[in-house]
């Protein structure tokens, strides 16, 4: 039975659009996978099950994994139980999207052991009720995403980059960040002229989200700085927070206050898994 990496995942911009009725945000960001990674390791049973190897992550049905697998048996109306355990790395409450990406993991999974019969686009579209990042995770690793992120279009991998992933040991709440949001502050600026200059490797670097997540966590404004200071060209929270990611040729700090990951870009092949 399978063990599957399951990558975190950085916004090398982000830019909110508008509020939307239903209550999230029309957003155009590009996202990348990292080597950052948990790991899923399942098979096939009666019954479904979960395991963490990190106690504070909740293993009932608020778990995305086992929404991943109740909306796959739904879907298909296959009959089937898996029993999963997930040894957890990436940091929770990050930004990084490891609750996401397990989830679309747990779908590869289910996809390669079940669902010959099925195509990825089909699973892609369902992937979606479970959160507005889940799709972005079945792409191949560097896609533009826009609607509340769930509409995914592929773009061809971007240089292999080294970067450092850092996150300070409070966590931010999504809905939390999202809630203190000024829209009428924004900047206007293009998103799809930025990707195009992504491509041609002249990109900005922005998150709409950094304003409300630092007035939620005074400290990121800090920490912020301070990352500057020590030699990194780039610094810029990760989807809502709180870890950050740094370009270039800094020094990351030694302290007990924050976790450091070295880390690089990384895509799958069309037929592969992380
Ligand atoms: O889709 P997901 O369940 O991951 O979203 C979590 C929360 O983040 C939503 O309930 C909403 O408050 C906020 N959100 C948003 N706009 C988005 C994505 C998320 O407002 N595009």
């Amino acid at each position: 039975m399978p063990t599957l990496n399951s990558p975190a995942k950085i916004n090398l911009f982000l830019q909110i659009i508008s509020r939307r009725v239903d209550g999230y945000h029309n957003l155009a960001s590009l996202f990348q996978t990292i080597n950052l990674c948990d790991r899923l390791h399942f098979t096939l049973t009666e019954k479904d099950s979960l395991t963490c190897t990190d106690p504070s992550i909740p293993t009932d049905a608020s778990n995305l994994v086992l929404k991943a697998i109740d909306l796959f048996r739904r879907k298909t109306k296959l009959n089937f139980g898996l029993k999963v355990h997930l040894e957890k790395e990436i940091p929770q409450q990050a930004g990084l999207g490891g609750g996401s990406s397990n989830a679309a993991t747990t779908l590869w999974a289910l996809y390669q052991l079940l669902g010959q019969h099925l195509r990825l686009e089909q699973i892609i579209e369902w992937s979606s009720e479970i959160g507005s990042d889940v799709p972005f995770f079945l792409s191949q690793g560097t896609a533009y995403c826009t609607g509340r992120g769930e509409i995914i279009t592929p773009i061809l991998p971007l240089p292999s980059t080294s970067l450092w992933v850092v996150k300070p040991s409070q966590g931010l709440s999504t809905p939390q960040v999202y809630r203190g949001l000024d829209l009428a502050k924004l900047a206007h600026r293009d998103p799809k002229s930025n990707l195009e200059a992504f491509v041609r490797g002249e990109g900005s670097y922005y998150n709409d989200l950094e304003v409300p997540a630092f007035a939620a966590l005074p400290l990121l404004m800090d920490l912020k700085r301070n990352l500057l200071s020590r030699g990194f060209e780039t610094v810029l929270l990760s989807g809502s927070g709180s870890s950050f990611f740094c370009l270039g040729n800094g020094v990351p700090p030694d302290s007990p206050e924050v976790r450091c990951f070295q880390v690089r870009y990384i895509n799958r092949a069309p037929q592969e898994w992380y």
